[in-house]
């Protein structure tokens, strides 16, 4: 075990996140599998070699308390931020933040941030993925500080925001953190609870992740086959398997990076 690269990768109980542990540890990586609650993540570990790491990606402390098991667990050379949200929810989290904004911008910031220099120490080579979503590309509104206040009535509106949110803060975290390789990539449309099995989905496209969708296996094999096997610059966003060129995505904008700026300061959290 001593020689494997150590990955975390949160929301892992099913769908891509599951996959990944299977696709990661193929290529011989060992896994700190994270899941919501403490019960689910040790009966996913089991007995096959796993760390059980847990928590509420909307609630600041077990964020924290989530860094601290990771830590606790030792060297650390990757992080896959895999655990997001789609829904029509109008809850806030533990921030202030509407569900989308909490988890799939503000989550991976936050715990990037607490484990920053122990990857740094631990890792020759620390990396940090987000799954993020082509739905980025599809953020008309670039106002990112509207992930604060929920609105259920444009899920996909939403969605695509904080995805693209998240792309920039890819870009953000790149720049904080030049010791880590720091990249955003994209499954493409996948059959999960998140598409297939989730309520909050119009019924048309629920019914159509079950016919043209992707499986959460060779998702796992999009995301992070490229990555593995390259060293493309940090800050990247991967789609498609490659690098993004486009210059003008809205994440590497200025106008992006100070709507991400909005949005943290709306959750209290340095920007
Ligand atoms: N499926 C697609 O077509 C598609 C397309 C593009 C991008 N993606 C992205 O791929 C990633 C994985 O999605 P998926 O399709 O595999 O969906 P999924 O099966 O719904 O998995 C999402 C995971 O995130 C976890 N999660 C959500 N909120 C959490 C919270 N507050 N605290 C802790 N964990 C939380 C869920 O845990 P619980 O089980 O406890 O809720 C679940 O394990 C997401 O970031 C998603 O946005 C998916």
């Amino acid at each position: 075990m001593a020689d494997k690269k150590r990955v975390l990768i949160t929301g892992a109980a099913g769908g891509i996140g599951l996959a990944l542990i299977e696709y990661l540890e193929d290529k011989g990586f060992y896994a700190l599998v994270h899941v919501r609650d403490r019960a689910r993540a040790e009966k996913l570990v089991g007995n096959y070699g796993r760390t059980a790491v847990w928590g509420d990606l909307t609630k600041p402390d077990e964020i924290q308390a989530l860094a601290e098991q990771a830590i606790a667990a030792g060297p650390l050379d990757w992080i896959i931020h895999n655990a997001g949200i789609l829904t029509t929810s109008t809850a806030k989290g533990g921030h202030g933040v509407g569900l989308h904004g909490e988890v799939n911008v503000i989550a991976p910031m936050v715990l990037t941030r607490a484990l920053a220099s122990h990857m740094a120490k631990t890792s020759s080579d620390p990396v940090v993925t987000v799954v993020s979503s082509s739905a980025a590309n599809m953020a008309r509104a670039h106002d990112y500080a509207s992930l604060a206040e929920p609105d259920g009535s444009s899920l996909f509106g939403h969605y695509a925001v904080s995805k693209a949110a998240a792309n920039a803060a890819v870009v953000r975290l790149a720049e904080e953190f030049s010791a880590l390789r720091i990249y955003s990539t994209e499954p493409g449309f996948v059959k999960t609870d998140m598409t297939a099995g989730n309520s909050h989905m119009p019924s048309t496209l629920r019914w159509a992740s079950k016919i043209i969708a992707s499986t959460p296996e060779r998702a796992a094999r999009r995301c992070f086959a490229y990555l593995l096997e390259n060293n493309p610059p940090t800050g990247s966003v991967i789609q498609k398997g490659k690098v993004f060129k486009d210059a003008k995505a809205v994440w590497r904008s200025a106008e992006g990076q100070g709507n991400l700026s909005a949005l943290l300061k709306a959750a209290g959290l340095p920007s």
